[in-house]
């Protein structure tokens, strides 16, 4: 290993950027050379600058510029990209987060080059091939050197796919590190006079394919929506993927459904901290929601993140039954079945994740407990 070795994280939308903060940080404090490849996947301000201005990421050290398109498009401008970027940066490991394009791209790249990988968000699986995300999990763990969990039932998945224990680290969730790290900033009351919402209010957010991309699922989503919001005034921070099919379905701004543009991420999570209720597909929400006590009802046939139901105030619901759920979550408030939040969400998964690193660069044969972390 050379003497000062070089870190690449590959990032490109949304969801990335919150993940990977605490570990940059982290690895910063080390003292590790590092660098952000942004894969320009996300490139509105709203879906991008504003994440690195929130979180306090570095300028990334390049920008594929990789943009929108089909999936075979977008991904194959990724692996041309990431292949040149990888070949001049030289990097002694790249870290990848998350499901997206992006990560699934920078994994292969870098398998094919021989250069060695980091995956943060390891082994969830719902077991539904028909999300683009599904298929990009199982490929990006199959191809990872060093595969960080953060929930339990990620260790079995990949036991049962046949990823050796000895690459897998149990470190917690660092969307939970940015959440706390940004919990003394998060005041709804600003956000929520600048929108005009009332004080009991509701969030909604949707973007999955499967609920947005036909105008029949739309119409349903947004029938549903309508509903719940006859119980109670609901915003919508509309990802830039529905906007044009959910406005078509009837998902237009009013007074009791405020349909916005997205939210920076502190804007968000303070309205989010403040709701009564949210409403969601995303995968990070479940999880901010968890830790904020705030119902959630997730609006999907499946989770990959089923610990936000067992240990969290996650429920799964079909768009026939959202409107009775909101009213049966909104007479009875946030209930965590467990009581306790998921092991290890913590707000220290970045130092951990940062503490396996850098032993692994340097070939310490650092067992998992000495590192600070657990695996099975
Ligand atoms: C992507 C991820 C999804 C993740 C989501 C987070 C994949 C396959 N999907 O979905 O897992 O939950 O990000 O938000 O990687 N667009 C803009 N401006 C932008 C970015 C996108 O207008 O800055 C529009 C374009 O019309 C584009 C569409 O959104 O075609 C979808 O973008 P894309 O990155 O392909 O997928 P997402 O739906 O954002
Ligand atoms: N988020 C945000 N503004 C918004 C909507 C979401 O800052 O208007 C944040 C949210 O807090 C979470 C992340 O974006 O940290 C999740 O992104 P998204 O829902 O797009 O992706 P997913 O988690 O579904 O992959």
């Amino acid at each position: 290993m050379r003497e000062n070795p070089l870190v690449l994280h590959v990032l490109g939308a949304r969801p990335n950027f919150v993940k990977a903060a605490p570990v940059v940080r982290a690895l910063g404090e080390l003292g590790m050379r590092q660098g952000i490849v942004h894969t320009g996947q996300h490139y509105d301000a709203l879906m991008s600058d504003v994440f690195f201005a929130d979180l306090g990421l570095p300028e990334p050290v390049a920008n594929l510029g990789v943009g929108s398109g089909t999936h075979a498009r977008q991904t194959a401008a990724l692996l041309v990209g990431m292949e040149e970027v990888v070949l001049a940066q030289d990097p002694d490991l790249v870290v990848v987060y998350g499901d997206v394009n992006s990560t699934l791209a920078a994994i292969l790249v870098c398998a094919k080059l021989g250069v060695r990988t980091a995956h943060v968000e390891a082994g969830l699986r719902s077991f539904d091939r028909g999300m683009p995300e599904e298929v990009n999990r199982i490929v990006t763990d199959s191809l990872s050197d060093l595969l960080f969990a953060t929930s339990p039932d990620a260790l079995s998945h990949l036991a049962a796919e046949g990823v050796p224990a000895s690459k897998v680290h149990l470190v917690g969730n660092p969307m939970i590190d940015s959440l706390f790290a940004a919990l003394p900033s998060l005041d709804p009351t600003p956000v929520v006079e600048r929108l005009g919402v009332p004080g009991r209010y509701a969030v909604a957010t949707l973007h999955r394919p499967a609920n947005v991309d036909t105008p029949e699922a739309a119409r349903e989503l947004v029938s549903a929506v309508l509903e719940v919001a006859r119980q109670i005034p609901i915003v919508v921070p509309i990802h830039p993927r529905g906007r044009t099919r959910l406005a078509e379905a009837g998902l237009v701004d009013g007074p009791s459904v405020r349909v916005v543009d997205p939210l920076g991420y502190v804007d968000f999570l303070s309205l989010v901290r403040g709701a009564a209720l949210v409403v969601t597909d995303s995968g990070g929400v479940q999880e901010e929601t968890t830790v904020l006590g705030v119902p959630c009802l997730t609006v999907r046939p499946n989770t990959e993140r089923p610990i936000t139901i067992t240990h969290g105030t996650n429920r799964l619901v079909t768009p026939a039954l959202l409107p009775a759920a909101a009213g049966k979550a909104l007479a009875d408030g946030a209930a965590t079945p467990s009581g306790e939040l998921p092991p290890l969400w913590d707000g220290a998964a970045g130092p951990r994740i940062a503490r396996v690193i850098s032993a692994w660069l340097k070939g310490d044969n650092l067992s998992p407990a000495a590192q600070g972390t657990r695996s099975e």
